[in-house]
C-alpha cells in the first residue's frame, strides 16, 4: 500500500577528514528511519552525502601536499565506504563538487543576486575559518568564535550578502504557523530566543580569501559561501534548477524532513528557509536536531586520543550490533556516550542475553519437542494474552515514538517485548510441560505465541538492524514479514517447520576483548591534524585546580599479562596507602627503568578497570617526536608534595 512520499535528508558531512563514529550517528539514524517508513508503505528518498568545498579543505589539502580535488576524492570514499559498511539505504549520494549541483548553485547565486535578494557590498569583520564564518565583536565569547572557540581573524574584504532582515517577519510567521518546524521544542527555543528574535543581520554569502568554491559566474574571485552552496544540495539533488526543475524535485520536495545535529540547527532553520522563500520554493515539513554523541563525557578528537571509527568497531561487533549501539545510546535532547566498555555491556545484555538467548532456546525447544514443526495454538493459558497484547500495543508504541524521533525509546519499546518473551518461558516453563504427552498441545501453543511474538519483534527490529532481522526470520522460517502482518498477533503459518538454529549473538569476554582493544586498535592517522589541535578546549583556572597532581615513588612494577601496552605500578604517594596504577608505556618502558623513581600522579583520577587492573590514578608523560612517549621523572622533588 502507498502511503505517499516521504523525503528524508541527512547533513552532508565535510570531507575534511575521516568521519569518527559521532559523525555516523546521523547517517544511522536517519537510514533506520528510512527504512520504516519504507516498511510502512511510502515512497521514500533517503539523501545523504559530502561537503567538499570551503577554506577548511583547501588548507587541509595544503597540509597533506595534495590538490583539494585529490584530497576531497579521498576522504568522499572514506565517507561513503562507511554508510556502506554500515548497511544504509540511501537513494543518492551528493557530492557538493557534482557538476550538476555547482551549476544549479550559480544559477541560484545569481538569481537571488539578480531580484536583489543578495548585494554587493564591503564586509569587515572576524572571521573564523573553521567555521568558515563572520563574527561582530559582540558576537563573540571571550574574544574567541562563539561556535568553536577558536581564535577569529580580522579580516576586511568585498562581497555579497544575503538579505536575511528582509525576511525575518516571514520566517517568524513561519515558525509560528508550523510549530513543529523546528524539532523538538527545545531546539525551536533556543533558535527563536537566541538567534531570532534578537534580530537577523544580513548574512555574507561569498568570500574572495581563497578559491576551493563555486565561483560567483559573474564576478572573477568570489566563490560562493559554502553553507549556500550546501544547503541548496537538499534540492540540487533533486534536478533542482532555478530554470526549471526535473520529475524528482516535483514528486519529492518539499522535504519531510531534514535531520541535522545540533550545531548546525540554526543554519538549517534560518539561512535555509529563507534561501527557499527568496526562490519562492516550498519550505521543508520539518527540521530535527539530534544531539551528539561523546566519548565518555568528552567530545571525540585526535588531540584527546578517543576518536573512535565506526570500521573498527564493524570488525569487533558486526555492523547490526554496531547500528544497535548507535541508535540505542542516543537520549533524546541529552548527549549520548560511547566507550568500549560500554558496547560491550549492551552487546552482551541486549543482544546476547535479551534478542539472542529469546530466540536461541524458542528454536531449539521447537526442534527438540516437534522436530521443528510449528504447531498451531491450540490450548489457550495463562500469560498468552498479555504476550498477545503487548506485542501488538509495542507496534503502536513503535509508531508513535518514531514519528517522534525517539529512537532509543522505541529500540527499548522492542528490547521489552524480548525480553517479556523470555519471561513468558520461565511461566510457562516448556521443559516441564514435555514431560508429559497430554501437555502437548499446550507445549505446541506455548512454542507458538513465542515464534509469533519473535516474529513481532524481528519485523519492527528490522529497521534497525536489517541482517539481524533476516536471520530471525530465517531461523523461524517465516515469509511473512510485512508491516501489515502485525495488525494482530497470530499470523504466524502453522505446519511448516522453523529452520536451523545459529547464534545471534555470542556472548563478548570484555576483558579478554579490551585488551585486544588496547592492543590492535591505535588511533589512526588525522590527515588534517592542524584543525585538531587548535579544537583543543581552554579551561579555566578553576578547572585545572580540580586535579591533584603529587610527586610519588614507584616501590614496584610488572607487566600485564593480557595487555601488551600496559604495566602495573605501585606507588607511595605519601598518603600511606600503597596506589595502583595502570600506564600504557610497556612499549617504551621496562619495570626497572621505572623502579626506584619519582613520578607525578593524577591522585584524583575516577578509578578506571584496565584488563582486570584496578587503576587509580594516571602517571604524566610527554608524548615526543617519531611515536616516543618520556615519563616526567621528578626525583628531586618529596614524595606526597603537591604540584600545581
Ligand atoms: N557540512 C556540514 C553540514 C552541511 S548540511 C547542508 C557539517 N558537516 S559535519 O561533517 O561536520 O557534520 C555532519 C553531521 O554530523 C552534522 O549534522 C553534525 O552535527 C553531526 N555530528 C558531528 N559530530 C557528531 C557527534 N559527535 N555525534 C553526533 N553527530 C555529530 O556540519
Amino acid at each position: 500500500m502507498n502511503k505517499g512520499k516521504y523525503y528524508i535528508t541527512t547533513a552532508i558531512a565535510y570531507t575534511s577528514r575521516k568521519p569518527h563514529i559521532g559523525n555516523t550517528y546521523e547517517i544511522v539514524m536517519t537510514d533506520a528511519l528510512a527504512r520504516y517508513k519504507r516498511m510502512q508503505g511510502y515512497d521514500v528518498f533517503f539523501l545523504t552525502g559530502t561537503d567538499e568545498h570551503g577554506q577548511k579543505i583547501e588548507e587541509c589539502a595544503k597540509v597533506a601536499g595534495v590538490s583539494p580535488k585529490e584530497y576531497v576524492d579521498k576522504v568522499y570514499s572514506e565517507i561513503k565506504d562507511i554508510c556502506d559498511l554500515l548497511n544504509t539505504t540511501y537513494d543518492k549520494f551528493i557530492r557538493t563538487t557534482d557538476k550538476y549541483h555547482e551549476e544549479a548553485v550559480q544559477k541560484i547565486f545569481k538569481k537571488l543576486y539578480e531580484q536583489d535578494d543578495i548585494y554587493k557590498s564591503e564586509y569587515e569583520g572576524l572571521y573564523c575559518t573553521p567555521c568558515e564564518s563572520f563574527w561582530t565583536n559582540s558576537q563573540l565569547v571571550d574574544g574567541k568564535c562563539p561556535d568553536c572557540g577558536r581564535e577569529v581573524c580580522p579580516t576586511k574584504e568585498e562581497a555579497y550578502f544575503l538579505r536575511l532582515s528582509k525576511y525575518q517577519k516571514q520566517l517568524e510567521k513561519f515558525i509560528e504557523d508550523n510549530p513543529n518546524y523546528i524539532y523538538p521544542e527545545s531546539r525551536k527555543k533556543e533558535m527563536l530566543n537566541n538567534f531570532i528574535k534578537p534580530g537577523l543581520q544580513d548574512l555574507c554569502v561569498s568570500r574572495t580569501s581563497f578559491k576551493w568554491g563555486i565561483p560567483v559566474s559573474f564576478d572573477d574571485g568570489h566563490v560562493i559561501y559554502v553553507w549556500i552552496d550546501a544547503l541548496s544540495n537538499y534540492i540540487t539533488a533533486l534536478g533542482y534548477s532555478p530554470d526549471g526543475s526535473g520529475e524528482l524535485y516535483n514528486k519529492y520536495w518539499p522535504a519531510d524532513v531534514h535531520i541535522v545535529g545540533k550545531d548546525i540547527v540554526r543554519f538549517h532553520t534560518i539561512y535555509w528557509p529563507i534561501m527557499l522563500m527568496a526562490l519562492g520554493e516550498t519550505l521543508p515539513k520539518q527540521v530535527f536536531g539530534h544531539p551528539w554523541l561523546l566519548f565518555g563525557t568528552d567530545k571525540m578528537s585526535k588531540s584527546r586520543g578517543n576518536v573512535i571509527y565506526a570500521d573498527d568497531l564493524v570488525k569487533l561487533f558486526g555492523v547490526d550490533a554496531v547500528r544497535y549501539y548507535l541508535l540505542s545510546e542516543m537520549p533524546y535532547t541529552s548527549d549520548g556516550s560511547i566507550t568500549y566498555e560500554t558496547i560491550i555491556e549492551r552487546y552482551n545484555s541486549d543482544l546476547a542475553n535479551t534478542i539472542g538467548n529469546l530466540v536461541n532456546r524458542t528454536i531449539a525447544m521447537t526442534h527438540k519437542y516437534f522436530d521443528g514443526e510449528i504447531l498451531p495454538p491450540a490450548e489457550k493459558g495463562d500469560f498468552d494474552d498479555e504476550l498477545s497484547a503487548l506485542a501488538v500495543k509495542t507496534v503502536e508504541k513503535v509508531e508513535k515514538l518514531l514519528l517522534e524521533y525517539r529512537i532509543s525509546d522505541a529500540l527499548d519499546a522492542i528490547l521489552n517485548l524480548a525480553k517479556r518473551s523470555n519471561k513468558y518461558i520461565d511461566e510457562t516453563t516448556p521443559w516441564i510441560l514435555a514431560n508429559d504427552d497430554s501437555n502437548k498441545a499446550r507445549l505446541g501453543t506455548v512454542l507458538y505465541n513465542l515464534l509469533e511474538s519473535i516474529r513481532f519483534i524481528a519485523i519492527l527490529l528490522s529497521p534497525f538492524m536489517p541482517d539481524t532481522a533476516q536471520s530471525i526470520f530465517e531461523q523461524i522460517g517465516t515469509d511473512i514479514t510485512s508491516y501489515d502482518s502485525l495488525s494482530s498477533f497470530g499470523a504466524l503459518k502453522t505446519g511448516e517447520k522453523v529452520g536451523v538454529g545459529k547464534p545471534l549473538f555470542n556472548r563478548i569476554d570484555a576483558e579478554k576483548m579490551l585488551a585486544e582493544i588496547e592492543s590492535t586498535i591505535k588511533p589512526q592517522e588525522d590527515i588534517c591534524e592542524k584543525e585538531e589541535v587548535e579544537g583543543i578546549a581552554q579551561i579555566g583556572i578553576e578547572d585545572f585546580a580540580k586535579v591533584d597532581l603529587r610527586v610519588a615513588s614507584v616501590t614496584n612494577c610488572e607487566p600485564i599479562k593480557r595487555a601488551k601496552k600496559l604495566l602495573k605500578l605501585t606507588l607511595d604517594d605519601g598518603s600511606g596507602t600503597p596506589r595502583t596504577v595502570a600506564s600504557g608505556i610497556a612499549q617504551w618502558y621496562k619495570p626497572e627503568d621505572l623502579i626506584g623513581h619519582k613520578v607525578i600522579v593524577v591522585a584524583n583520577l575516577k578509578p578506571a578497570k584496565l584488563c582486570g587492573v584496578e587503576s587509580c590514578g594516571m602517571i604524566l608523560a610527554a608524548d615526543c617526536s617519531n611515536d616516543d612517549v618520556s615519563v616526567v621523572f621528578v626525583d628531586n622533588l618529596e614524595v606526597g608534595a603537591k604540584v600545581r
